[in-house]
């Protein structure tokens, strides 16, 4: 049973249908603005909390859960949930969970978009027409590089990396991939994808996307010695966490035109950008807007709520990341 004196707490402005659910079932604070939750209002807002729905912008560490004495659940918006210290929840008995599955196909959208948009030059050329610098046709003008048939080298075959190999079987693309374990031959075969080392993929993709999770193993994953094994054409998508790539020596191997380019929707130090960044035109800069379609935002909130949901009324959430709490679960 929903207990209508449960307190719970909402960080980002989600859509109206999800939260008009949510206060329906409980006493709701939440934030109403298209900007993050303030540091000091979340430290003294989650005091009397039960439960809370959480964004990526918000840092969920020892000094905020130790705040949280009444906290029973942290229902995340968002799949990667590298801002919340699981280890910290765990060990005051919070449940935690993500919203798996339903960004699938918005961020393979995204990062298929980014390859396109970055190898056929669109940003740089909506520019040149928008500015009147297109003053004729010309066969050697605005020339880009083909998709078709190339090879696409995927880190982190997960849900997302699946996704994306799935279209760019559209564009007959070769299809190598790295992962922290090689994925049934059977599903290999499906998608058509090789497993190859991570440096022989650095060396022979034209496009290296980058899905995997933000993990003390994955931090600068991408660095200058792998940028260096990269083709001089090559480009580099990243639409996971800004962390797993070392942002100065993207910056330098993109100013030094040692890749082809980037295509980047996330920042090691998000929303900052390093330096200099915005002056090259061999990047493109989104702001973080992978999961950002109203379809996937709208399934996003309905699944953290239904977690939230279950959470609280004694069950277990269908998206829990901390299975290892249930036995020392706050009640
Ligand atoms: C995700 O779900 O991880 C998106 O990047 C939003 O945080």
């Amino acid at each position: 049973m929903i207990a209508m004196n449960k307190r719970i707490l909402v960080t980002g402005r989600i859509p109206e249908e999800v939260m008009t659910i949510l206060s329906n079932n409980y006493q709701v604070e939440a934030n109403a603005e298209d900007k993050p939750f303030e540091r000091q209002v979340l430290l003294q807002s989650i005091k009397d909390k039960e439960g809370l729905l959480s964004m990526i912008t918000d840092i969920i560490d020892e000094e905020v859960l130790d705040k949280a004495f009444s906290l029973k659940m942290i229902a995340h918006f968002g799949v990667g949930y590298n801002n919340i210290d699981v280890k910290a929840t765990t060990a005051r008995g919070i449940l935690v969970s993500n919203t798996p599955g339903v960004l699938t196909d918005a961020t393979a959208e995204l990062a298929f978009a980014l390859i396109l948009s970055i190898s056929r030059r669109l940003v740089e050329c909506d520019k040149i027409t928008r500015e009147g610098r297109f003053r004729y046709w010309a066969p050697m003008l605005f020339l880009g590089r083909e998709v078709t048939g190339k090879t696409l080298g995927i880190i982190g075959l997960g849900e997302i990396g699946k996704a994306v190999a799935r279209r760019a079987k559209g564009f007959d693309m070769r299809i190598i991939y790295h992962n922290r374990s090689r994925i049934d031959i059977s599903e290999e075969k499906k998608l058509h994808a090789e497993y190859v080392t991570l440096k022989t993929l650095l060396m022979e993709a034209d496009f290296v996307s980058l899905h995997v999770p933000l993990t003390e193993q994955t931090r600068h994953l991408i660095g200058g010695a792998e940028l260096s094994l990269m083709k001089p054409t090559a480009y580099l998508i990243n639409t996971s966490r800004g962390p797993v790539v070392d942002e100065q020596a993207l910056f330098d191997a993109l100013r030094n035109r040692k890749i082809g380019g980037a295509g980047l929707d996330v920042y090691e130090n998000e929303p900052s950008l390093t330096p200099g960044l915005t002056e090259l035109d061999n990047v493109i800069l989104l702001p973080h807007i992978g999961s950002g379609t109203l379809e996937t935002r709208i399934r996003m909130a309905t699944m953290a709520a239904e977690n939230l949901i279950a959470g609280l009324s004694g069950k277990v959430p269908p998206n829990l990341v901390n299975p290892e709490v249930l036995p020392k679960r706050r009640l």
